[in-house]
């Protein structure tokens, strides 16, 4: 037992150390945004976003520096560790010399926090359109596991407890945006599908959630994967699909919050409604073969939920909409399961 507990003080050390470095460095990435010249274009940026001073102080925005090496050097003169900023991913050994260089250089820097506000990641995007990778994210550290991430959930924690609802995003940018707009109860599942635990992490503040993804075709196809996962843990499930070449960030930009919420209040489906929906539009409801398919998919989704009557109900609403009868339905919804 003596072992562990010094393991376990070392593990600890090296996470504080961790938050430390990042830490340091929001305040060092935020003084270079607000103060140098090079962040001048930075600035101009974000003001064309339409992002003002204080929502860029509430989410901690920051520049990181061009430079290879500046963070590094200026952690290493206030007597931060080499290994605190390695482990944090702030900081790279150099593979020419045995030298170290910055992760993020030239980027706007976002802070990723924890669900109580701590910083655990970074993620840098580049100004304008650049041919680089639009966004660099730091990498999984002892602190950040990129799965279980929720962007904004500190923020919007209250809010999704008040309202039982959390509307889920994809991007940084809607986050902050629907936020400045006065929309609190939002956070984003950061480009990746959304995973079992970010939907844990979820249900522990509300019981439905609406996701309003990209109205591009990843962003669509992500928002249908979505579906199965939330199902499975619980969740009231809600989609909408925004007009063409929308995100909610340039959506709520150009129309605003009441058009939005107003959007959201005639537009959003549950997801049976919505799959039928699209179903009809792609032309596959009209088809009989297609139709089956459609109904098996729904069916797999109903499947997924985990509350008996739940189920009974989603059959029953698939059936007033199908009309095949009950029994052939809860016939296949038996066999699905079994093989879940
Ligand atoms: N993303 C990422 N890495 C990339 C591209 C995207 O991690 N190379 C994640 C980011 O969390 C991003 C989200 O996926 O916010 C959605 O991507 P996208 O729609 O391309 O970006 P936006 O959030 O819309 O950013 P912007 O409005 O600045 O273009
Ligand atoms: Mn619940
Ligand atoms: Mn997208
Ligand atoms: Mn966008
Ligand atoms: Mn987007």
């Amino acid at each position: 037992p003596e072992k562990d507990d010094e393991e376990f003080d070392e593990q600890h050390h090296l996470r504080e150390g961790i938050y430390y470095a990042l830490k340091y460095a929001g305040v060092f990435f935020h003084r270079h945004l607000v103060e140098t010249d090079e962040a001048e274009k930075a600035r101009e940026y974000l003001q064309q976003r339409g992002y003002d001073r204080s929502i860029i102080k509430k989410y901690g925005l920051g520049y990181a520096p061009a430079g290879g090496d500046k963070l590094y050097k200026t952690a290493i003169d206030s007597g931060i560790k080499e290994e605190y900023l390695l482990e944090s991913g702030l900081v790279k050994p150099s593979n020419r010399d045995d030298g170290f260089y910055d992760a993020f250089r030239g980027r706007l820097m976002f802070p990723i926090f924890n669900p109580s506000g701590k910083v655990i990641a970074y993620a840098g995007r580049v100004l304008g359109e650049e041919k680089a990778a639009k966004y660099i994210n730091s990498p999984q550290t002892k602190v950040y596991d990129k799965s279980s991430v929720l962007y904004g959930i500190n923020f919007a924690k209250n809010e999704i407890r008040k309202t039982d609802e959390v509307i889920l995003v994809e991007g940084y940018t809607d986050v902050i945006s629907l936020q400045q707009k006065g929309i609190d109860n939002v956070a984003a599942s950061s480009g990746t599908s959304l995973t079992p635990r970010q939907m844990k992490l979820l249900h522990r503040y509300g019981d439905t959630i609406t996701m309003i993804y990209d109205s591009d075709s990843a962003g669509q196809r992500a928002m249908k994967r979505g579906i199965n996962i939330a199902l499975r843990e619980g969740m009231d499930v809600n989609l909408l699909e925004l007009p063409k070449g929308e995100d909610p960030d340039s959506f709520v930009r150009q129309f605003g919050k009441d058009s939005f919420l107003e959007m959201k209040k005639e537009e959003s489906e549950n997801f049976l409604t919505y799959q039928i929906h699209k179903a009809k539009e792609e032309g596959r409801w009209e088809n009989p073969a297609e139709k089956k398919n459609v109904i098996s998919e729904i069916l797999e989704s109903i499947a997924h939920m985990p509350d008996p009557v739940s189920r009974e109900t989603f059959v029953q609403h698939l059936n007033s909409k199908a009309k095949v009868g009950d029994r052939a339905l809860f016939d296949e919804l038996g066999k699905i399961r079994k093989d879940l």
